[in-house]
């Protein structure tokens, strides 16, 4: 019998003509998940579910699956699946590392340079008709050449995004719960420094970390109270990582000069008092998405759901 594999929401469609190639598949072809009872359901007649950041799949969820052998997430983080459950219940996990890693990076780097630049603020105030003409003081912001950039994280993204500050003359300091080796330092140009030291020194602040229980809230009031009043932080990683309403709180009061803000604890909810702080650029969640790179996970989530329901070891498998 065909192994059956759900998908839970639209894919790039090279993707399922892949999986119609392999397996018998139950398309969600809409561009919103499933409501938790549907998912439940469709989940519970497939072998395998190739899902999305949008899909939870809790602990008490994947009890409820006793036949579904692989989850395969299209995206990198994988915070909406309680790893440890699948783990204890045999179910195979996958994501979509590597392919993403450039262009996440070219957008937190997009981020950085805009919300530095009032590229969206002077955008607006353009349209709203406001530009009376040409004044030496008419949205200046901050230089970028020559600045500090902290990373904290210097997993794949963070170095590709420390790999873009050596073209603008960044002094670049990482922050980590791992060291890099030295000769990975030396290639990327970049100095390891306590978190409290990379807060206080850093122009620009770009968080690259996983959501975990050690990185939830790790950005707080604490932490903007450290960094320089012209410092302008940048999320691309998972919302949960900041604290919203500290964050809004510390722009609104200049405790910071800015944010360049990706991903939400709520998406799509942006906390209210965020929507309204000044110099907050606020995107929907896309620094992965260019066409090619989302194209790619797709492909790469229905190869890994394949190769575990034909019997082989997934390219993608995540470990609790
Ligand atoms: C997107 O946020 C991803 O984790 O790939």
């Amino acid at each position: 019998m065909a192994h059956r594999v759900f998908v839970t929401k639209r894919l790039y469609p090279q993707a399922i003509d892949y999986l119609t190639q392999h397996v018998e598949v139950d398309y969600h072809d809409s561009p919103v998940s499933p409501p938790p009872d549907e998912l439940l359901m469709r989940s519970g007649l497939a072998d395998g579910v190739v899902c999305q950041l949008t899909d939870s799949f809790s602990r008490e969820v994947i009890a409820a699956l006793p036949g579904v052998k692989a989850l395969c997430n299209v995206a990198v983080g994988y915070d909406n699946i309680d790893v440890p459950a699948a783990a204890e219940h045999g179910v195979v996990v996958t994501n979509t590392p590597g392919v993403l890693t450039e262009t996440t990076a070219d957008f937190a780097f997009s981020l950085l340079m805009a919300t530095a630049r009032r590229v969206a603020e002077a955008e607006r105030f353009l349209r709203a008709g406001e530009w009376g003409e040409w004044r030496i003081d008419l949205m200046c912001g901050q230089d970028i050449f020559g600045s500090t950039l902290g990373l904290v994280g210097m997993g794949r993204i963070g170095q590709a995004v420390a790999r873009r500050a050596r073209g603008f003359g960044m002094r670049v300091l990482y922050h980590d719960a791992f060291r890099a080796s030295e000769a990975v330092e030396s290639e990327l140009g970049v100095e390891f420094a306590s978190l409290n030291d990379l807060l206080a020194q850093s122009d620009f602040v770009s968080v690259h970390v996983p959501l975990l229980d050690s990185t939830h809230g790790m950005m707080g009031a604490e932490q903007f109270g450290r960094m320089k009043p012209t410092a302008i932080l940048i999320n691309t990683s998972r919302g949960p990582v900041v604290d919203p309403e500290a964050l809004a709180e510390a722009l609104i009061e200049g405790e910071i000069g800015g944010a360049g803000i990706d991903v939400f604890v709520h998406e799509p909810t942006p906390h209210p008092r965020l929507l309204r702080a000044p110099n907050a650029l606020l995107t929907p969640h896309i620094a992965s998405a260019s066409v090619a790179t989302r194209t790619e996970m797709c492909m790469m989530a229905a190869r890994n759901v394949v190769a575990v329901l034909h019997g082989e070891s997934p390219p993608n498998a995540v470990s609790a």
